[in-house]
């Protein structure tokens, strides 16, 4: 099934065009609870649609509406470790534009580089780092992320809600293991702020195409070599379900 199918599938099931929409990491899928009117379109019940692999990925579209706004998520999306490319790993972004929606939300859960930063807080992407040497074999740059008057109004909101909503350079690694120790280190030395394995294929895609984007990352874990304990995807889990009502309330409020 082609794009244009695949879009045209999930259209025919909802009522009216999203003004926004999210996608939504590992763990944060709970923000649909938030909507009202919802319409569910499980990904194995459109034709030819990839299969997201990941525990704390339902795999499933949400239509709704965040107030008045109709919003729709994407629960689920496809990593480059899962055997995806790049182009595929951006399909939910491709879906959202192709619904006429030009706004996406991209979240997900990322490891914290900087030890005065709380496990649990929120940070705002301001630009991203591709450390997959996948397509770039020199030394990783940042790139800044066009958020223009958005970003004092997305400082505004946390400051009412009493978030303290951090702001940085997320970096893209391949996974699908963590990183070593040192790397870490590199990356850091890099400008990075974040750590993790997807959002930036999505994120390029979304700006290629013109669209507004922001993201944001649940830091749950402090990044390898930076604490005593070894990294688990359950403890990824566990800080996501820790604060996931303070990253719906967020992100209800900016959409
Ligand atoms: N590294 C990579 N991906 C992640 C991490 C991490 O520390 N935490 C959550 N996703």
């Amino acid at each position: 099934m082609n794009l244009t199918e695949i879009s045209r599938y999930i259209a025919d099931k909802i009522s009216i065009t999203p003004r926004s929409a999210a996608i939504l990491g590992s763990g944060l899928g709970n923000f649909t609870e938030c909507l009202t009117d919802k319409v569910v379109i499980p990904y194995e019940d459109i034709p030819g649609y990839p299969l997201s692999s990941v525990t704390g990925h339902a795999g499933e579209w949400v239509f709704g509406f965040a107030g008045n706004k109709p919003v729709i998520c994407a629960k689920g999306r496809f990593h480059f470790y899962e055997g995806y490319t790049a182009e595929e790993a951006a399909l939910p972004v491709k879906i959202i534009h192709e619904l006429n929606c030009n706004s996406v939300f991209i979240t997900n859960a990322a490891g914290c580089l900087n030890m005065d930063w709380h496990l649990g807080d929120l940070m705002l992407i301001t630009g991203f780092i591709d450390y997959t040497f996948t397509k770039d074999k020199n030394n990783p740059q940042v790139h800044s992320i066009p958020l223009h008057k958005e970003l004092d109004k997305i400082r505004e909101i946390a400051k009412q809600q009493e978030i303290e909503l951090r702001e940085g350079n997320y970096v893209w690694t391949l996974g699908p293991s963590y990183e070593t120790p040192a790397e870490i280190q590199d990356i850091i030395s890099l400008g990075g702020h974040a750590v993790g394995m997807s959002t930036v294929p999505e994120m390029r895609k979304a700006l290629e195409r013109g669209m507004q984007v922001r993201g944001i990352s649940c830091l749950t874990n402090y990044g390898a070599g930076m604490q005593d304990e070894a990294l688990s995807h359950a403890e990824v889990l566990e800080t996501t379900s820790r604060v996931n009502q303070k990253f719906t309330r967020l992100l209800a409020e900016i959409i």
